[in-house]
């Protein structure tokens, strides 16, 4: 068993460890890290389930990159809701192998588990990326995504190389780019 991961575990933007480079996991992976895996897909999963949600005060997310827990691995979990449930991905040492020219942003602004207010501004992303890396087992493994699972995949990216999703809004320009990406 493992313990359950509270809102507070999770690494504040203060928190200069948010701004580390993370580094190549080897394999075997330590159980401590499969451990950590689990609960953040339970955490991941639990804070997108209302109930659940309020239960244990979470607040929801559907992605995590190890070092929001202070960890400073090259891994990252999402939880994406879909029509029938959850989709799980666990993905370790990941690189964005392909994208496509196009490029969207959440209108409503991008959010992140260590950010805890709102944030105005445009957050380009790329509409559909490949994702290559490695399970928990340490075999290779390849994932596209495209629109909000997409940007998931480069907002996780991005804390593994120690940026903030805020760090690509231009400060001067916050809206800068809305005519010309696509707004999901
Ligand atoms: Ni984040």
């Amino acid at each position: 068993m493992t313990d359950m991961l509270k809102t507070k575990d999770i690494l504040d933007e203060k928190d200069k460890r948010l701004r580390l480079v993370s580094k190549e996991v080897t394999f075997p992976m330590e159980k401590e890290d499969i451990d950590h895996i689990n609960e953040m897909i339970e955490y991941l999963t639990n804070s997108q389930i209302e109930e659940e949600a309020e239960k244990y005060d979470l607040r929801p997310g559907m992605g995590m990159a190890a070092i929001q827990l202070g960890i400073p691995k090259r891994y990252l979990t999402i939880v994406h809701e879909v029509e029938d449930g959850f989709d799980t991905y666990v993905i370790v040492n990941p690189k964005i192998i392909s994208n496509s020219v196009e490029k969207i942003y959440v209108e409503e602004g991008e959010g992140c588990l260590s950010v805890n207010r709102e944030v105005d501004g445009i957050v380009p992303r790329f509409a559909r990326v490949t994702v290559e890396g490695y399970d928990t087992d340490g075999n290779q493994i390849r994932i596209r995504a495209r629109e909000e699972l997409a940007i998931a995949f480069q907002h996780e990216i991005d804390h593994l190389n120690g940026v903030m999703f805020y760090d690509h809004i231009d400060p001067k320009d916050p809206f800068k780019g809305q005519n010309e990406y696509r707004a999901i």
